[in-house]
Formats: structure tokens, C-alpha cells, sequence
């Protein structure tokens, strides 16, 4: 092993009831503001066991449930004058990525009155947040055990990772309970994001043996689960819960890359969800990369029990279609708009091998 820098200043709790058994952990100050999308929190029980602990210790709570997918800066805005409207000094997140991530935001911008105008120019490291714990309801972002918060910019067109290493929730609590009230398809779009997590982040060059092995495992963990969900068998949801927060570790350390430059496009213009947008490219992008990267390429092929990256296409094709789970296909017009900004991202800097623009054309291509 040459070197190894591994960060995770979350404590995670991942067990059944885990929120009422944790509750001296999670509650994190004197009034929480618990930050939520409009249906999961309340659907999957998650609200009701929020409030008991609260309630049960007599803290004081104010509830936002105003974050949609793909959350904008008016949502986390709200979000602010809410907390300080109500005095609160903590934040609660229950949802999906697109809650965690606002959530956040609205712990940053509250703590340190950050302009709106400001949003976007980057995080000063030594900002504090408001304390935040985590409770999340889909397998995909990782979002609970990560520094990175994924907001939609409208004037750029585009959605803007605002990051920084005091974004990482302080504790993240897994109850795969409450993923039974998921429709499917949302499960199935979750774990192909955190699919691509796990493989954008073995062939990152800020990759190492630590943050490979978690990867591997999670590759391992998903596929397993998405097989079945593929085929209508019973699907493990703590395993997919699992492999979607050991996924977030992994890009806690290495970030994303190239197949989240290029899926941001189509979620933006497109209307796929985010995970979907990943998981239609991914196996363009293993064939891409392995004549340049033929070990890394093994390695993630033999963590997900396959030979070719066909095998991969072959089975987001069939998750997607028994799921029905759409995919517009984008004309070649919009391809010429979707080229220009993933290469200008920085980070897909950070990986081994670059496509032309052209290839990069043939990379969305393959993935309809
Ligand atoms: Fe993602």
C-alpha cells in the first residue's frame, strides 16, 4: 500500500428502531428544525418517530417540508428563515438526497448568514453548520455520510456540487424499515446512483486501497439487490441501504466523475432522474474506460460478479424496463448542447482518461 487518507466525522447508526433507540445521539440541541420532501417522511413512519423522541424529551420542533427533487437555492432560502424565524439551533434532515443535501445547505447559510447572491461562489472551510443529523430515506446519494450538497443553479442551467468539509452530518441514522413505503422505482433509480458511485470512485485518481475495498463491497452488495429487483425477487433493502452508504464513503473520499458530469444534462433538459441518467451510461463508460484502465475495469467487473460491461448494459435495460421506467432519448441537437459542460467540470479532472467531445457524444449515445 503507498498511501491512504480516509475522513468520515459521521457517526452512523444503522440497525431497526435505530432512531428511537438512538435519540440522545441525533438530538442536537434545544429546537430542531426537521427538513423533509412532501410524502416520505410521513409515509415511511420517519416523522412519527422524529417527534415521539423529540416530544418524549420535551424539545421544541419546527417541520419544512418544502424540499422537492433537485432542490433549488429558493427552497434552502426558506428553509433559513424558518430556522430563524423559529430560534432553531439543530437541523434534522428525513428524505432523500435532495433533502439531506438542502438540509445542508439551510445548516450553512443559517450558521453564517451567507447572501444569496454568495450561494454559489463556494464554501470557506472553516464555516460551521448548524449541528445536522441525517435520517436517510432512499439507497442511492450517500448523502448522510458525505461533505457534498448537489443544488440546482437555474441561471447556470445546471445542478452545482457546494461542498465543503464541515458539511458532513454529524450523525446519519439507517432504518431500512422505512424504505418498504419506496415505489419501486425509486428504489431502482437510487441504487443505480449509488452504482455509480462505487464505480466512478474506483477509477478516480484520488482512489486508494481503503476507499477501492469499500467500493468493491459495494459494487458487490448493490448488484446483488438490483438482480433481484430486475427479476421481481424479494429485495434486501438493509443491504441496499448498505451499499449505498458504503458508496458515499467512497465518494466522501475520491468524488464523482465523468457519469455524473454527463447524467447532470439529462436530468436538467431530460427530466431523468438522477440516478437513471447514471445508470444508462455506465456501461458505455466501463467499455470506454477499459483499454486504458483494463485492471481497474476487472476488478469492478469481478466485484459485480460479471465479464463484459454488456452484461451491466443487459441489466440496467432489464431493471429499467420491468420497472417502466422511461428514458428519453436525446436528439443529436441536445447531444451537441450536453458535450460542452461535462468536459468543462473539474472534476472530471481528477480521472484517468478524458473522451474527446465526439466520444463523449458516442458515451450518451450507447446509453439509448
Ligand atoms: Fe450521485
Amino acid at each position: 500500500m503507498d498511501k491512504l487518507h480516509f475522513t468520515l466525522p459521521t457517526e452512523v447508526f444503522a440497525e431497526r428502531g435505530c432512531v428511537a433507540k438512538h435519540a440522545k445521539r441525533w438530538i442536537l440541541g434545544k429546537k430542531a428544525l426537521i427538513v423533509m420532501g412532501k410524502t416520505s417522511a410521513r409515509l415511511s413512519g420517519a416523522l412519527d418517530d422524529i417527534c415521539a423522541c423529540l416530544d418524549a424529551r420535551q424539545i421544541a420542533y419546527s417541520t419544512y417540508d418544502g424540499i422537492s427533487a433537485n432542490p433549488d437555492c429558493e427552497q434552502v432560502y426558506a428553509g433559513v428563515a424558518l430556522a430563524k424565524a423559529n430560534g432553531c439551533d439543530f437541523i434534522v434532515a428525513a428524505g432523500g438526497g435532495s433533502v439531506i443535501d438542502a438540509a445542508k445547505c439551510i445548516a450553512w447559510v443559517a450558521a453564517n448568514d451567507i447572501p444569496k447572491a454568495a450561494f454559489f461562489d463556494g464554501v470557506p472551510g472553516t464555516d460551521a453548520l448548524l449541528p445536522l443529523a441525517a435520517i436517510p430515506l432512499t439507497c442511492g446519494t450517500g448523502s448522510e455520510v458525505t461533505q457534498y450538497a448537489i443544488i440546482t443553479d437555474h441561471q447556470a442551467k445546471t445542478k452545482k456540487n457546494v461542498s465543503s468539509a464541515a458539511f458532513f452530518p454529524k450523525v446519519a441514522l439507517l432504518d431500512a424499515h422505512y424504505l418498504t413505503s419506496l415505489p419501486k422505482e425509486v428504489l431502482c433509480d437510487t441504487a443505480l446512483d449509488a452504482l455509480s458511485h462505487a464505480i466512478e470512485g474506483i477509477y478516480s485518481l484520488k482512489a486508494d486501497p481503503l476507499s477501492r475495498a469499500l467500493a468493491e463491497t459495494a459494487i458487490g452488495v448493490l448488484i446483488q439487490e438490483l438482480v433481484r429487483l430486475a427479476h421481481g425477487v424479494f429485495t434486501n433493502l438493509a443491504q441496499l441501504h448498505y451499499g449505498a452508504m458504503l458508496a458515499g464513503m467512497v465518494i466522501a473520499q475520491t468524488g464523482t466523475g465523468l457519469v455524473h458530469a454527463m447524467g447532470y444534462p439529462l436530468t436538467y433538459y431530460k427530466r431523468m432522474p438522477h440516478g437513471r441518467a447514471n445508470g444508462v451510461l455506465l456501461a458505455g463508460y466501463l467499455t470506454f474506460m477499459q483499454p486504458s484502465c483494463p485492471a481497474l475495469t476487472e476488478r469492478i467487473l469481478k466485484a459485480a460478479g460479471l465479464t463484459m460491461p454488456e452484461e451491466l448494459g443487459a441489466l440496467v435495460d432489464t431493471l429499467l424496463d420491468t420497472q417502466g421506467c422511461a428514458r428519453p432519448t436525446p436528439t443529436e441537437e441536445e447531444l451537441e448542447r450536453f458535450v460542452v459542460d461535462p468536459l468543462r467540470l473539474e472534476v472530471v479532472q481528477r480521472y484517468r482518461t478524458l473522451p474527446s467531445p465526439e466520444e463523449v457524444k458516442d458515451l450518451y449515445r450507447m446509453g439509448f
